[in-house]
């Protein structure tokens, strides 16, 4: 006999939507068990952007855990858009009211795990081979593999929050989930690097080299990406040649400002917008990664498992509250409403700033009419701002 413990809500991974989700449960006295396939270490060590919108502060705070964010994250008003080296700024203050906040989703990670940690319940490290069983009951189960024996939880809802490669979505039947999805033909390498920002806001630069952005995650640390080819090796790619070709991309102010460093990390990773509709099955609600996927350019993926997690939260809240499910009926709509938009932003600011047309096409000639509406246009503009800063929950 497999042994047998029991939650109100089983929550597959410990990535943002998981950890906020079971945070914002405890606030409301739900219990959950968290089941994580790696060990701490390396869930507190994924790199990854960190750009938040009012929302997710808002949802840090009601989580009671945004002291740290508040003492560290860089408030930011605006963004810098470059084009072949000419700079343009979008005042997000200025034309919507609202900021963004810079923090590494590690460090949001990190504090997560600390509040769990002090008191709310468990997160089980190196659960191996999550399954995930009668869905479609009342009784849904959770089981996996753990310090050499099977496992099982029993629970009254399952939370796919284990992002992309997760078990939870592959566990609802083909023809019960419809999948959309764009691969683009690049990618992107990042470096991090222990030198102070070349600016102090972000710069997203369309160049005739490729895209550029120069982001950070504090005054001292820098973060940068340049576009680059899907079967590049990291090794055709040293220091020398990132800080070179960031220099040539972002502008010649910018260039000026770049202090150089070795990199302390550095990857290349493949960009994608992905969607799983709906977002439920029986008792299984995905969250997160582990229903949708956004290509980096415009930081939407950590703000998006933190509007599902709102939505999911307040739902279950009201069926242990007043045993109403009707929340819990409309999560998928509601979520997927918001994500769809988040996946159009962050598909046109993809598409507008990357190479990705022969320079003499009709639609090289679009991204170049696009960009310089942008330049000109306070409408336009507006549009990208309200659209940056978050679009209401
Ligand atoms: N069993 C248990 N845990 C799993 C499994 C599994 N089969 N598969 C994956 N996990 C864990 C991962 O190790 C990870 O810790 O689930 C967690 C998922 O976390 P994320 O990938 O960070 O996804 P999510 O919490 O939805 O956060 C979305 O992450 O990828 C970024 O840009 C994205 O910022 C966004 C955020
Ligand atoms: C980052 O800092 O890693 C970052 C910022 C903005 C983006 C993508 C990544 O659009």
């Amino acid at each position: 006999m497999a042994a047998q413990s029991r939650t109100q809500v089983g929550i597959i991974g410990a990535g943002p939507a998981g950890l906020l989700l079971a945070r914002l449960l405890k606030v409301h006295g739900i219990d959950s068990v968290i089941l994580e396939q790696r060990d701490r270490t390396y869930v507190e060590g994924r790199i990854r952007a960190g750009v938040l919108e009012q929302g997710m502060v808002a949802l840090m705070e009601e989580a009671g855990v945004a002291d740290r964010l508040h003492r560290e994250g860089l408030v930011h008003d605006g963004v810098e858009i470059a084009v072949r080296g000419r700079p343009f700024r979008i005042d997000f203050r200025g034309l919507t009211g609202k900021a963004v906040v810079v923090y590494g989703q590690t460090e949001v990670t990190k504090d997560l795990i600390t509040a769990r940690l002090a008191g709310d319940g468990p997160i089980v490290w190196n659960a191996d081979d999550v399954a995930l069983h009668d869905v479609e009951s009342a009784r849904p189960l959770l089981s996996y593999h753990c310090e050499g024996e099977r496992r099982e939880l029993a629970c009254d809802f399952i939370a796919g929050c284990d992002g992309f490669h997760g078990a939870s979505r592959p566990s609802i039947p083909a023809d019960k989930i419809a999948i959309y999805e764009r691969v683009y033909p690049f990618g992107w390498l990042g470096i991090l690097a222990d030198v102070p920002p070349c600016s102090h806001e972000l710069i997203y630069a369309s160049h005739e080299r490729g895209f550029a952005l120069a982001s950070m995650r504090s005054h001292t640390r820098s973060r940068y990406y340049v576009q680059c080819n899907l079967d590049d090796e990291l090794d055709a790619w040293p220091d020398a040649r990132v800080w070179d070709e960031l220099k040539l991309r972002l502008g010649e102010r910018a260039a000026a400002q770049i202090t150089t460093g070795p990199s302390i990390e550095k990857s290349i990773a493949p960009l994608r917008s992905f969607v799983a509709a709906p977002m439920r099955h029986g008792r299984l609600f995905l969250a997160g990664d582990a229903a949708h996927i956004v290509p980096p350019t415009g930081a939407k993926g950590l703000n998006l498992a933190a509007s599902d997690v709102h939505y999911l939260c307040r739902a279950l809240v009201a069926h242990y509250r007043t045993g109403s499910d009707a929340l819990l009926e409309r999560y998928s709509d509601m979520a997927l409403a918001r994500v769809w938009k988040a996946e159009r932003f962050s598909w046109w600011m993809t598409t507008m700033l990357h190479n990705l047309y022969d320079p003499t096409s009709f639609e090289a000639q679009m991204q170049l009419a696009e960009l310089e509406y942008l330049a000109a246009s306070q409408a336009a503009q507006t549009a990208m701002a309200e659209n940056y800063v978050g679009l209401p929950y």
